[in-house]
């Protein structure tokens, strides 16, 4: 198995098991205690006034939750969510379809919002603000417009990429919340919980080995939880321990740090291609080969919060831990990188 696949494989979702370990209520979800708080205030103000909640974005790379919190916020509003994605909507007659279908008050969960066509988010502008959706029927000389009346309803959106939303989209949510990576101690509540819930013996070191590696990303945690578990059931007596933990991560070759393909492949480049920086993002992104925005949005975050890159204006720099991380030392040694 190459290491781009396992990576691929550890941040897929798995709907089955994704879904019966999906924190169903606010008090269940673990961490982002800043993010819940709001959208607590912000669905018992609501309930309070009997009103629908306002639209709510969620911004955050891949596994930290979004699509978790928009299922608790329905429930705590106690409407039906209906869930969809961006690319799926290809024309504005589905998004009518969807929308004139809800019942007053219901979600309407838009995960990858971003990806949404131009000519569907321009009908959304009119459904999310004043709650009518014009449509065009007919052709030609018979075509004419006709006004929809849609019920009042919430719209969740989630999106990995807030920089790819258009202003006019954007500033109709009425509350917008970032999620973060998580830190240690939420991931090893995480590993515990779901231990708890799949069954699983873990003792409080093994639980931090596997959050160690889980690159701050409860999706990941997850996954690595089953496949520690796999592994301890063939050989280690069901029991998840530190060295138990260590040895089957071992086996996936899990980067100790937690970091994967395209955070070691980005971290590389600035070390050896360009010396440690300084390096503006765009020649990393031609170097390995991602978008730019992806890796601003998406990796970068990560590495800066992990103190191995660092923003500065002339680009990015690559610390001393990044550096020690690939056993460098600043200044020399670059070049035999891709050697070893
Ligand atoms: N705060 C949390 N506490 C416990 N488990 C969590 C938490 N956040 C996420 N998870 C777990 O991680 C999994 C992934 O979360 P979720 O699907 O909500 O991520 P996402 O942000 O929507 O990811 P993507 O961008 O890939 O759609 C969930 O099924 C859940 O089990
Ligand atoms: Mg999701």
């Amino acid at each position: 198995m190459s290491e781009r696949f396992i990576t691929d494989t550890l941040n897929r979702a798995d709907t089955d098991f994704d879904i019966s370990l999906r924190p169903g209520r606010f008090t269940d979800f673990v961490g982002q205690a800043k993010v819940r708080e709001r959208l607590e205030l912000f669905v018992e103000a609501a309930r309070g006034r009997k009103d629908v909640l306002d639209h709510v974005l969620l911004v955050g790379p891949p596994g930290l939750g979004k699509t978790t919190l928009a299922y608790i916020v329905g429930e705590a509003m106690g409407v039906d969510v209906r869930s969809t994605s961006g690319p799926v909507i290809d024309k504005p007659a589905d998004l009518a379809g969807l929308l004139t279908n809800m019942e007053k008050g219901d979600v309407l969960f838009i995960d990858e919002i971003h990806r949404l066509p131009r000519t569907v988010e321009e009908y959304l502008y009119s459904a999310m603000e004043d709650f009518v959706i014009d449509i065009v029927i007919d052709q030609g000389p018979n075509a004419r417009s006709v006004r929809l009346n849609l019920p009042k309803f919430t719209l969740i959106g989630a999106t990995t990429r807030s920089g790819l939303l258009t202003a006019p989209l954007r500033s109709r949510f009425g509350l917008t919340n970032r999620l973060d990576y998580y830190g240690m101690e939420d991931l090893k509540s995480i590993v515990h919980r779901s231990a708890r819930i799949l069954d699983i013996e873990v003792d409080d070191e093994g639980a931090g080995e596997i959050a160690r590696r889980s690159r701050g990303t409860p999706r990941i945690t997850n996954n690595l939880l089953r496949w520690v578990r796999d592994y301890a059931q063939v050989r280690a007596d069901n029991r998840i321990t530190r060295d138990v933990a260590d040895k089957a991560l071992g086996m996936l070759d899990i980067d100790e740090h937690g970091l994967d393909e395209m955070d070691k492949r980005i971290l590389e480049t600035v070390l050896v291609k360009f010396s440690g920086g300084p390096v503006g993002i765009n020649s990393i992104a031609v170097s390995v080969g991602e978008e730019p925005g992806t890796i601003e949005e998406v990796y970068e975050p990560y590495l800066i919060q992990e103190g191995y890159l660092k923003r500065t204006p002339q680009g990015r720099v690559a610390t001393e831990r990044c550096y020690s991380r690939f056993g460098l030392k600043p200044g020399k040694d670059q070049q035999t990188l891709f050697e070893s």
